[in-house]
């Protein structure tokens, strides 16, 4: 059972929800298997995506998503809507209920503006990323791809790499596997790192030969190259030394693990360009499994009572 009509946060789901949201998400990826990958469950319904901020991933695979379960997608482009005239974000949000939407994909620079269009909306709001607060369902994703890879999230490392003040991914996935009884570890420069951290389950590590000692998946982020303008970080070549994710460095990791990304990656950054494409790498996978998520997102909220 899912509670709420709306996807904010992982925050605000329980294991149980996170669990039936990949189960269902399971039954939909045997479908996009099929020859034919259309099913007729909302039918009759409309998603509108409202994109503050660039996407490629989500934004493609929540249309995909739409039109796999027969429902009508628009894409509210918003560099033409009248926000250029100065139309407010919740006069925006309203027109597009009043003009029928059933559910609302937002992508906002600013953290809590979905919980904002959450309480003066009846429709659905899904969070496609706040600010530096939630991408709920990158995380649902990643943990989807890491149950087909491991089986059980109980006990698995996991180490997360890169800019975690900044990032939303690392959030939702600190909050997704801690809830699952993962142990997490945060890797990047001080400068990087949240203050008080510790106090959401996770250690922290500087080193990051210490932090993917025997972990079961490494997870570098993407960096915000506007940090280093910003002074967070000393330089990109740097970075890559103290940071990047390698071929030899991943040898310090278990040599079953896996390594992901959730994109956009910067190749000979945050991650060597081999060790992408390489064997270990499920960056394109985890792209296919957010497409069978989203379904199940989608599925679960048309199902909650508004
Ligand atoms: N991972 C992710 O959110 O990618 P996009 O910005 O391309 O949607």
């Amino acid at each position: 059972m899912i509670r709420s009509k709306d996807l904010l946060g992982i925050k605000e789901l329980t294991p149980e929800e996170i669990y039936h949201i990949l189960d269902t998400a399971s039954g939909f990826r045997d479908v996009l298997r099929r020859d034919i990958k259309k099913v007729p469950p909302l039918r009759g319904k409309t998603v509108v995506s409202l994109f503050f901020e660039p996407s490629t991933r989500t934004k493609t695979s929540f249309a995909l998503a739409s039109k796999r379960m027969s429902a009508d997608f628009v894409n509210f482009s918003v560099s033409t809507s009248s926000v250029v005239k100065g139309e407010t974000i919740k006069d925006t949000a309203l027109t597009i209920q009043a003009l029928g939407a059933d559910f609302v994909v937002v992508r906002h620079g600013s953290s809590g503006v979905p919980h904002l269009l959450s309480k003066i909306l009846d429709i659905s709001v899904i969070n496609a990323g706040d600010g530096a607060n939630e991408h709920p369902t990158q995380a649902l994703l990643d943990l989807f791809t890491i149950q087909a890879h491991k089986k059980k999230f109980k006990d698995l490392t996991v180490a997360i790499i890169g800019d975690i003040t900044h990032s939303r991914v690392a959030k939702s996935n600190i909050y997704a596997l801690t809830k699952m009884g993962a142990k997490v570890r945060l890797i990047c420069p001080p400068t990087l790192m949240p203050a008080e951290v510790e106090k959401l389950g996770v250690t922290v590590f500087h080193s990051i030969e210490e932090g993917i000692k025997k972990a079961d998946v490494v997870m570098p982020l993407r960096l915000q190259l506007e940090r280093q303008r910003k002074g967070f970080l000393p330089s990109v070549e740097e970075y890559f030394r103290l940071y990047g994710v390698t071929t030899d460095r991943m040898k310090l990791a278990k040599e079953s693990a896996i390594v992901m990304h959730p994109g956009p990656m910067n190749r000979g950054v945050e991650i060597e360009s081999a060790l992408a494409d390489g064997p270990k790498s499920v960056i394109l996978e985890q792209v296919t499994n957010g497409l069978a998520v989203r379904m199940a997102v989608l599925y679960l909220l048309a199902g909650v009572k508004k």
